[in-house]
């Protein structure tokens, strides 16, 4: 398998006026093309600035990240909003919809920042991938007609839609009642079967435990990395809160 991501000692510090806040203390690891891994701590712990990080969202205060054996901090800013927009697909808690915006459009919006990309075949992509996680019949809804399950679906649809080598999802499920949170890491790890590599962000052990392999995470340092012996498959009923 190739590597996909090579991180090395990267910290983070926050500088609030004259208070520096470190939230990422050195952390080092590897990311191979086809790996599920959830990135596991307490709630202040770092993970989401970690993910950030991974996603270009945010640049580390030091230490070096390779994205495809490319040394990320030799990227201009337009070179690394084309890798968020065309190499990751990302989910968040809060679904970060558009409210006034059908799931058709919704769905699309990567698509139509893809220089170069194929709009009525993102369409097509798009149609088929909204009636294989069951929502062939909320083309046209706005977010706010669908539960909190069907808008992350929706969110996952989105993320897909540039063919994304990576995808990034900060706590999928927080916002979920169980049902709906199976659902999701049922789809999360179908799309990792066919080969997609997913970086996952949860609190909750049995969310964690459907990934392969699980990042602890505490006080901003990587404390353990675990692979997951028993591995909770969403689709045969193990997932549970
Ligand atoms: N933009 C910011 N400025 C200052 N402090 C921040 C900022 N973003 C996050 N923090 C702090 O960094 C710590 C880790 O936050 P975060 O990465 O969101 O943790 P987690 O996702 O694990 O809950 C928290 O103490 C948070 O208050
Ligand atoms: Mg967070």
């Amino acid at each position: 398998m190739s590597t996909l991501i090579k991180i090395e000692n990267i910290k983070k510090d926050y500088v609030t006026g004259d208070v520096t806040t470190s939230v990422l203390k050195g952390i080092s690891f590897e990311v191979k093309d086809g790996e599920f891994i959830s990135i596991m701590g307490s709630s202040g712990s770092g993970k989401s600035t970690l993910m950030y990080v991974l996603g270009f969202l945010d640049k580390p205060t030091s230490g070096k990240y390779y994205f495809e054996d490319q040394d990320t901090s030799k990227l201009d800013e337009d070179k690394l909003a084309e890798f968020r927009n065309e190499k990751i697909g990302f989910i968040f808690q809060s679904y970060n919809l558009l409210q006034r915006t059908s799931v058709l459009d919704n769905v699309l919006l990567p698509a139509t920042y893809f220089v170069g990309g194929d709009l009525k075949k993102a369409e097509r992509e798009a149609r088929k991938l909204l009636k294989r996680v069951g929502l062939g019949h909320r083309i046209d809804h706005r977010p706010n007609q669908l539960s909190g399950g069907e808008q992350q679906r929706v969110a996952i649809v989105r993320s897909l839609v540039n063919n994304p080598r990576l995808i990034l999802a900060d706590e999928p499920t927080g916002n979920l009642d169980s049902k709906s949170g199976e659902e999701i890491m049922e789809i999360l790890q179908d799309l990792n079967n066919e080969g997609r590599t997913i970086i996952m962000v949860t609190h909750e052990k049995y969310t964690a435990e459907c990934a392969k392999r699980i990042l602890h995470i505490k006080d901003g340092k990587i404390i353990e990395d675990e692979i997951v012996n028993d591995r909770k498959m969403a689709n045969n009923g193990d997932y549970e809160k």
